[in-house]
């Protein structure tokens, strides 16, 4: 632990000085955990980050040379025969213990009024069931189909990791077995004002945000959860985000089809619906697959057609990937493997007399980095279609305007399990909320599979497990 003067020395040589402007005001507590977050901060690092000019410039060169990526179509990935050996090669890599999965959880429900985890939103359109469950059991699932283990990695953000922990503690994991969970928590970034200096949220704490999903690689790092998957014998890594609740976890057929092309990494992509739909774009650049967030590309580029028509950069990201752990094992000791990006938001701070400051534009710089920005480093990186009405459904906004909204994606998960048992030879009614507990079938053979003589379907149903609670 370094030294108050040894700490001051730094300030002073980085210009981060003010940050001990109220140091003598502080209690002792206060002191103890302002000098713990300070001494938390990689200075060299943030140094060099605000020594670079934003990339404003850059990114419109690159919108310029993308090129839709090669794809693995969704005919193409449901063709017969490449479809069965890949599921063949996923299968065996789950039977034999080779997958393990990353579940980033550093999200706060704030986007949808909840003050809470985002992680712990009711989304079961009739168990409402959270989002943290509704994923945990179909991981579990998985596992349980190839009699197996699966080792999940559920990584939060500090502000979301008590509560997280507390309360997937309270609910006993969702029956995940406590030898194949983990929690760990993603790194922090602070941010800066227009004159690069670190913002002071309170005189005795800095204004500290997570450092972005891309944290992910460093987090498992440190944690010793990407030693523990190695040591383990874990050769693939199947990722995804807690706010897609129509995730096909650990999907035989997608970790199949990136061993049989052997790919570093690879991308669950679905075709854009609107041109200007929030969803990074995947994009080839100079021959390599890319990410450009929507945020970052300009509407001139995103609404390029092809002469039928159909829309040039079509592959939106779903944030769904398969990476080899040796991949993420030689990324993660390259430090400059990540980039950051910036954003400007509104952030409220201490001024330099200690008054509270509420902006009324933006005014700070915020750091992250993009677990996607991998891919362009992968050897053999591959994109694979799914159909959102099977894949994808995100919940993002509460605004009855929007289309991420949870009644939407509540519908979705109904139309699509309605569809499964339609499918399957049941009656379902039209309108009537369906629900399958991924601990009853995880995927539609296998509900095909278990399904037997079932009444028709003409009120809320939840179907479980006959085991299960409901
Ligand atoms: C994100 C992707 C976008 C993709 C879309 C699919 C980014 C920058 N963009 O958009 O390309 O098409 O999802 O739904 O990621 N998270 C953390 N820690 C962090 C930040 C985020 O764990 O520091 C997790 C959150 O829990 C959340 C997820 O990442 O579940 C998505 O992050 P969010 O910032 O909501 O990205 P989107 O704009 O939705």
């Amino acid at each position: 632990m370094k030294s108050l003067e040894q700490l001051s020395s730094t300030l002073d040589s980085t210009g981060q000085a003010h940050l001990l402007n109220f140091w003598d005001s502080l209690s002792s507590s206060q002191q103890q955990q302002l000098h713990d977050q300070i001494s938390g901060i990689d200075f060299e690092q943030l140094g060099s980050l605000l020594s670079q000019e934003s990339a404003g410039g850059e990114l419109s060169a690159l919108a310029d040379r993308a090129q839709p990526p090669p794809a693995i179509t969704l005919e193409q990935f449901h063709d017969a025969q490449a479809h069965r050996h890949a599921v063949e090669l996923g299968s065996d890599a789950i039977a034999s213990g080779k997958v393990a999965m990353v579940l980033t959880a550093g999200g706060q429900g704030s986007r949808l009024g909840f003050e809470h985890p985002k992680g712990m939103y009711p989304i079961g359109p009739v168990s409402g069931c959270s989002l943290y469950q509704m994923i945990i059991e179909k991981v579990l699932a998985r596992a349980r189909q190839f009699g197996s283990s699966i080792p999940l990695y559920v990584m939060t953000s500090p502000p979301t990791h008590v509560e997280s922990s507390n309360y997937l503690a309270e609910h006993d994991y969702f029956a995940y077995p406590a030898d194949d969970f983990r929690l760990f928590c993603q790194g922090v970034m602070p941010a800066v004002d227009s004159e690069n200096k670190i913002i002071l949220a309170e005189k005795h704490s800095l204004f500290l945000s997570p450092d972005g999903h891309g944290g992910a690689v460093a987090a498992l790092t440190n944690s010793g959860c990407l030693q523990e998957m190695l040591d383990r014998g874990v050769e693939f890594v199947f990722y995804g985000q807690v706010d897609n609740p129509l995730i096909q976890a650990c999907d035989p057929a997608l970790i199949g089809f990136h061993i049989a092309r052997q790919s570093e990494m690879t991308t669950q992509v679905v075709r854009k619906t609107d041109p200007l739909q929030k969803v990074g774009n995947v994009v080839a650049i100079d021959g390599r697959v890319q990410i450009i967030e929507y945020s970052d590309l300009p509407a001139e580029y995103a609404c390029r057609q092809n002469e039928d028509g159909s829309l040039r950069l079509w592959a939106g990201s779903i944030a769904v990937h398969v990476f080899d752990t040796a991949f993420l094992d030689r990324v993660s000791r390259d430090a400059a493997s990540l980039p950051f990006h910036r954003a400007r938001k509104k952030v409220t701070f201490v001024d330099r007399n200690g008054e509270k400051q509420i902006p009324v534009e933006p005014n700070a710089t915020k750091f992250e980095r993009f677990i996607f920005d991998l891919l362009p480093q992968a050897r053999n990186a591959i994109v694979c279609e799914v159909d959102p009405a099977e894949g994808f459904c995100a919940v993002k906004n509460s605004a009855p305007a929007e289309s991420e909204t949870p009644q939407h994606v509540k519908d979705a998960i109904s139309r699509l399990h309605r569809q499964w048992i339609r499918r399957a030879g049941v009656r379902a009614e039209d309108g009537v909320a369906v629900e399958i507990s991924p601990l009853f079938a995880v995927d539609e053979p296998q509900f095909a599979r278990r399904v037997q003589k079932m009444e028709p379907i003409c009120e809320p149903t939840y179907l479980v497990d006959p085991g299960q609670d409901s």
